[in-house]
């Protein structure tokens, strides 16, 4: 599938800067015993998912990242499909797109890393204009971001005259600033049905449209985008799984077709995914969705057995940690939304956000 990253700016450095904003020396990487001392903790975390043999790969570069982070006054959000290394050796606040969104607004730090892809970078910077918000990889994009154009919004604006459109989070600020209120996974009913109205637009994802669908009784349009990693699953490999051990608990994503909404136990945003998976004590449960998020959730609830289709998500997986450090060392790639585009955008995101408040 082609991937457009969105209209808005990722600027450059402009010229050397030798103040706060200096690009930093490369820091030796070597795994040496004090480099395992000091990362020993962290490997506690991710020993049921990263081999031994693997560990001195990492290591260096989460010790470097660690000491950077205070060095440079910044903090790693990640998405809980970051990779197990990123997820809980890096980050200081990871979430579902709704919990990075609310905790991105709250942060004091002077810079933010986003461990996740182009419009959640986006979203942070919404929600801090006067912050430092640095995209490790510029090509981290998504499916259902690139499915939707601003052009598209105010054609479907025609079409419908009067009524509401709700995006998803998963689209970029230029699209999010034609658009009456956002969404995310979590929260897609609610802000559907407190428009108080019969009939939305719901873009760009299908499938989230017809969950929301299935839940209200506000008529819903939808576009046509979908997950790339989402669409793949299939009602039919769930039900094999189910037939093999019918005590197994399947947890899908919203973004998933309907078939496979219809044979899963529970259906929610990843932190609910996360909440529920977790709940299991002693049981077996299947993540019908990116299968990072498995090996992040298992660190954390060792009593549950995970069964793991595995769907990766290619753009969640553009960031590595030597990324995320070459994004500390030279302060790339800085996220930049025209202030007349962004004013627009963030009224879109903080609606959605004042409603759960
Ligand atoms: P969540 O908001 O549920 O974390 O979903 C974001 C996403 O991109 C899922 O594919
Ligand atoms: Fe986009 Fe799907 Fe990847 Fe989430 S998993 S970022 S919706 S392509």
């Amino acid at each position: 599938m082609t991937l457009t990253i969105p209209a808005t700016k990722t600027a450059r450095m402009a010229g050397p800067d030798f103040g706060e904003n200096r690009v930093l020396p490369m820091p030796d990487l070597t795994y040496t015993p004090e480099v395992a001392a000091e990362t020993a903790h962290l490997y506690d975390r991710v020993k049921h998912v990263v081999p031994p043999v693997e560990w001195p790969f990492h290591a260096p570069y989460v010790a470097a990242i660690n000491r950077l982070k205070k060095e440079r006054d910044a903090v790693i959000l990640a998405h809980n499909y970051q990779t197990p290394e990123i997820y809980n050796c890096v980050a200081d606040v990871v979430g579902d797109s709704l919990q990075l969104a609310k905790l991105a607004a709250r942060s004091t730090a002077r810079i933010i890393v986003q461990g996740g892809v182009h419009f959640m970078a986006e979203t942070s910077k919404l929600l801090n204009p006067d912050k430092m918000v640095l995209i490790p990889d510029l090509k981290a994009g998504c499916s259902l971001a690139s499915s939707i154009t601003g052009a598209d919004i105010r054609r479907l604006r025609e079409a419908y005259p009067g009524v509401p459109v709700v995006a998803y989070v998963n689209t970029s600020a230029e699209v999010k600033a034609e658009v009456d209120i956002c969404c995310t996974s979590a929260n897609a009913v609610q802000v559907v049905e407190s428009l108080g109205v019969d009939r939305v637009l719901f873009v760009p994802d299908q499938y989230l449209a017809k969950y929301v669908a299935s839940k209200t009784k506000v008529q819903i349009i939808s576009w046509h985008g979908a997950c790339e990693v989402h669409e793949r699953f299939t009602g039919e490999e769930l039900r094999r799984y189910r037939e093999a051990d019918p005590s197994i608990r399947i947890i899908a994503h919203p973004e998933c077709p309907p078939d496979v909404i219809a044979e899963a136990d529970f259906t929610g945003s990843t932190a609910g995914m996360i909440d529920y998976a977790t709940a299991q004590k002693g049981g077996k449960v299947l993540l019908v969705t990116e299968c990072s998020m498995a090996d992040n959730v298992a660190a954390s609830a060792r009593d549950v057995e995970f069964v793991r289709p595995c769907n990766l998500c290619p753009h969640m997986k553009r960031i590595t940690l030597p990324k995320i450090l070459d994004s500390l060392l030279t302060l790339q790639h800085r996220v930049e939304i025209p202030e007349e585009l962004a004013v627009r955008a963030r009224r879109s995101v903080e609606r959605m956000i004042n409603l759960q408040n």
